[in-house]
């Protein structure tokens, strides 16, 4: 990648966490979505990566279909779409039943027990595994979009395919800063 290339994605990343630290300060500061580091969602990528990737995916994706989209209910609902709060790998921790049918509800009971939440972040995380789960069709444009950047970033995960450098050089940033700090 060309240092002018380079620049221009680190931009691009700078203001999409600078929008996610605007909406939801709260969300990525809480000790419970912090926990989700430890968790791993696909390949070797955790569950609080995977959300924040989800996030970020929906605002480009959004901004890239000219959508009119609340944004702030949109990235909340993407961060909490998979708030499950459990290793969906481990059998015991998890609820009965298959975990792509089951983890849905147990993200948004975790989100409404721990956050308030509109209908638009709800039908977000309700619908998000659509069309595994066939009867909730997202209601909304924001549930629409998360659902598509999840199952992109998701695909992505699985196939281990390689994160970008300027993504990955802003978060390593951001991780030596919290260090220090
Ligand atoms: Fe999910
Ligand atoms: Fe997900």
């Amino acid at each position: 990648m060309t240092p002018a290339r380079l620049n221009k994605e680190y931009s691009k990343h700078r203001e999409l966490h600078k929008k996610l630290d605007e909406y939801a300060s709260d969300i990525l500061s809480s000790e419970s979505f912090q926990s989700t580091r430890v968790h791993v969602q696909h390949g070797s990528i955790p569950v609080h990566r995977h959300c924040i990737d989800v996030a970020k995916q929906s605002l480009t994706l959004s901004h890239i279909l000219h959508a009119r989209v609340n944004e702030r209910e949109m990235t909340r609902g993407a961060l909490l779409h998979d708030y499950f709060l459990y290793d969906w790998h481990n059998k015991e921790a998890r609820p009965k039943g298959l975990h792509g049918y089951t983890h849905p509800d147990s993200a948004l009971r975790n989100a409404q027990r721990d956050f308030d939440l509109s209908d638009i972040e709800k039908d977000i995380i309700r619908s998000h595994m659509w069309p595994l789960t066939l009867r909730r069709i997202p209601q909304c444009k924001e549930a629409w979009i998360v659902t598509l950047a999840d199952k992109y970033c998701s695909t992505l995960e699985t196939l281990k395919l390689k994160r970008g450098a300027a993504q990955q050089y802003i978060e390593n940033r951001r991780r030596n800063q919290s260090v220090q700090g």
